[in-house]
C-alpha cells in the first residue's frame, strides 16, 4: 500500500490534471445534454453567491452544481486530499459516508488521492439537492472507487436510515455541509459517531463564514468521546496542495456554456461581443455576460468594469464578476482565504 501524505510537483501536477478533466467532462456533458441552459448557469452563479454574504444558497436551483463545480469543488478536493494525507497512516479507507456529498468532492479526492493504489472504496454519497447529485453522478471515476447516492440531509440519519447500517464506516466526510441555521449539534455529533465502525475517522471541513458551526460540531465530537481531534486551516496543509490550482480545461468549459451569448461571427476565430443593455440588466443577466465577457474579449471586459461601476448594481453581482474567471486557488498568497479542518480520529 501506497498512500500519499505528500507530493511531487509532477504528482501534484498530474493529480490537477485529472481533477480538471472529471469536472470539465461532467460540466460539458450537462451543458451538451442541455440538462443546463445559459440562463441556468447565470441563476446557479448568483444563487451561489450568497455563499458570500454568509447565506444558505438553494441548491435545487438549475445550473448551481455548474457553478459551483467551477468556483468551489477544486478547492473542497484539495483541502480533502489535505485532510487525507493527515490520516494517511491509518490505510486506505474502504467504506466512506460522504453527508452532504454535494457535486462529490470526496469520492474524486479519494479517486485521485494515491495514483497506483488499487483496494476498492465504497462511497455512500448522501445528499438533498437534485441537481448537485446529478453532477455528481457525471463525474467519470475509476471503477476502484464506487459509489452509491442517497436522497437527503443529515436528518435523514437521525434514528436510523433504512440503508445506512450503524457502525458501517471506516470515514465520514462532512465537508461544508452543516447549516447555517442552529441545529442539534450534539444529536448530529452523536449520530455521526454511531455510524463510525471503530478505528475510524471524520474529516470536518468548513470555510471561515461557517466556523460557529464547525466549532459546535467539533465541541459534540469531542463531548461523545471517542475522538481524538486534530483541527487546522487550510493553511496548515502541504504547502504543494495549497499553491494556485488552475483548471483550464474547467474554465473553458464554462465559458462555453456561456457562449451563445457572444456568438461568434461565420468565418472568424475572434468572438463579437453582443450588445449589452447596461441599464434593465437584472444580476443574473449581468453575472452571466460578464462571465463570458472577462476572459472572451477586451471590449466585453470594458463593458463588465462599467456594469461594474452602476450605482445600484447588486452587491452579490460585484463580488462575483470581480473574481477571477478562473477557479482558482492560491492560499498561500490569500491569507484571508480560510477553511477550517478537524480530523476526528478514535483515539
Ligand atoms: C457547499 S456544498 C458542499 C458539497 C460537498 N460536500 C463539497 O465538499 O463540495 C453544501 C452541500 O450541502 C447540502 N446540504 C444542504 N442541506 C443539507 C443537510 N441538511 N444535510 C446534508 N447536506 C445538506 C447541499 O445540498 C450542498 O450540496
Amino acid at each position: 500500500m501506497n498512500l500519499s501524505n505528500s507530493y511531487t510537483r509532477q504528482e501534484w501536477r498530474s493529480i490537477l490534471q485529472r481533477v480538471d478533466s472529471a469536472i470539465h467532462s461532467a460540466i460539458e456533458e450537462r451543458i451538451k445534454r442541455g440538462a443546463v441552459s445559459i440562463s441556468d448557469l447565470a441563476s446557479g452563479f448568483s444563487e451561489l453567491a450568497l455563499l458570500r454574504e454568509g447565506r444558505e444558497p438553494d441548491y435545487s436551483v438549475p445550473g448551481i452544481e455548474i457553478a459551483y463545480a467551477f468556483k468551489y469543488l477544486p478547492r473542497r478536493v484539495s483541502c480533502l486530499l489535505g485532510a487525507l494525507a493527515r490520516i494517511s497512516d491509518r490505510g486506505v479507507p474502504a467504506r466512506v459516508l460522504d453527508i452532504g456529498a454535494g457535486s462529490d468532492a470526496a469520492s474524486l479526492a479519494l479517486d485521485v488521492w494515491s495514483p497506483g493504489l488499487t483496494s476498492p472504496i465504497a462511497v455512500t454519497c448522501l445528499e438533498p439537492s437534485n441537481s448537485m447529485r446529478s453532477f455528481g453522478q457525471r463525474l467519470k471515476l475509476t471503477p476502484r472507487v464506487q459509489r452509491r447516492w442517497l436522497s437527503g440531509g443529515f436528518e435523514a440519519l437521525y434514528d436510523g436510515h433504512p440503508e445506512i447500517p450503524l457502525a458501517s464506516f471506516d470515514l465520514i466526510v462532512m465537508s461544508a455541509c452543516l447549516p447555517y441555521a442552529d441545529t442539534d449539534w450534539i444529536r448530529l455529533a452523536r449520530t455521526v459517531g454511531e455510524l463510525t465502525a471503530p478505528p475510524a475517522s471524520v474529516i470536518v471541513i468548513e470555510p471561515n463564514q461557517k466556523q460557529w458551526q464547525f466549532s459546535r460540531l467539533v465541541a459534540g465530537l469531542r463531548q461523545t468521546g471517542y475522538y481524538a481531534i486534530q483541527e487546522m486551516c487550510c493553511h496548515d496543509l502541504d504547502p504543494i496542495i495549497t499553491s494556485e490550482i488552475k483548471l483550464p480545461n474547467t474554465t473553458a468549459a464554462v465559458l462555453a456554456g456561456c457562449r451563445p451569448l457572444t456568438p461568434e461571427p461565420v468565418g472568424s476565430s475572434a468572438p463579437r461581443a453582443v450588445p449589452l443593455s447596461v441599464s434593465d440588466a437584472s444580476d443574473h443577466r449581468v453575472y452571466s455576460k460578464c462571465c463570458c465577457s472577462t476572459k472572451l474579449n477586451q471590449r466585453m471586459q470594458s463593458l463588465g468594469a462599467q456594469i461594474l461601476n452602476l450605482p445600484n448594481l447588486p452587491s452579490r453581482v460585484r463580488s462575483i464578476v470581480g473574481d477571477a474567471p478562473y477557479p482558482v486557488t492560491s492560499w498561500n498568497s490569500n491569507p484571508g482565504y480560510r477553511e477550517s479542518i478537524a480530523i476526528c480520529t478514535e483515539g
